[in-house]
């Protein structure tokens, strides 16, 4: 089953105008320069949206946001509408980023309803799972991450609409990143999952990204893993070169 490879960078709480900008003009210019069919996301903060879609023009690079409200619009202070990073030029938004989920209380069901939400505007969504340290050690992974995908991927998913990242919480940021088996495991076990929500036809084609200290070292072997269609990445989307090394060792 041939997935498109997906190389997304979650550039976080990170980017000021000048250097968003710089960034996203040199991610342009490189993927600019790429022959092969990867397809490249890059998720800024709200802020700086409208800057980077500019900065990105004529480049193959989809713009993506990192969270949205389930409302079109209303009395929501401080938050945004999916119909508003649509208006911006999004095409992605992320979900259900454990940091949202820790940060923000963000249940399973909250992620379900915003992905329901995200997909009516039009946007497709990145939704993110993954297991703490804790619930690895217990040797809980797989049903963490399964109820997690039975939780937050709503009945509308399709491959179309929705990817799905799997970034184990103690990898992120960490510089630690499981075993490729181990990795490999979970993909496939997400696969089953969705397979039993969505159908079979539908999981084998929806990609399963990983995401988790992702680095031009270790990009090789994660990505060349079957179930493995792409990299959600943080601190190595914020460098150019990094990025693009990921996606070069990724074969992109
Ligand atoms: P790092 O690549 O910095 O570990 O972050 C991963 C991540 O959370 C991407 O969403």
């Amino acid at each position: 089953m041939a997935r498109k490879m997906m190389i997304a960078g979650n550039w976080k709480m990170n980017g000021l105008s000048t250097d968003g900008v710089n960034l996203a003009k040199e991610v342009a210019a490189a993927v600019k320069a790429k022959k092969r069919d990867c397809e490249f996301v890059v998720c800024p903060p709200f802020t700086i949206l409208a800057l980077v879609k500019k900065a990105l023009r004529g480049a193959k690079v989809a713009l993506g946001g990192q969270d949205c409200h389930f409302e079109e619009k209303g009395a929501h202070t401080g938050d945004i509408s999916p119909l508003m990073l649509t208006d911006l030029g999004c095409s992605y938004v992320i979900l259900g980023h454990s940091e949202r989920r820790a940060d923000h209380g963000e249940s399973d069901e909250l992620v379900c309803k915003k992905a329901v939400a995200a997909h009516k505007s039009g946007l497709k969504t990145i939704i993110c799972i993954g297991e703490t340290l804790q619930q690895r050690d217990e040797g809980k992974t797989i049903d963490v991450c399964s109820k997690q995908i039975l939780g937050s991927v709503p009945e509308c998913a399709d491959a179309k609409n929705t990817v799905i990242a799997y970034e184990p919480v103690w990898a992120i940021g960490t510089g630690k990143t499981p075993t490729a088996q181990d990795v490999e495991d979970v993909h496939a076990a997400v696969r089953k999952v969705l397979a039993k929500k969505l159908g079979r036809a539908q999981a084998n084609k929806m990609r399963i990204l990983y995401g988790g200290s992702v680095k031009p070292n270790n990009a090789k072997e994660l990505l060349a893993l079957p179930d493995v269609d792409g990299a959600l990445i943080g601190g190595a989307s914020l460098k150019s070169a990094d990025f693009m090394a990921i996606a070069d060792n990724a074969g992109c």
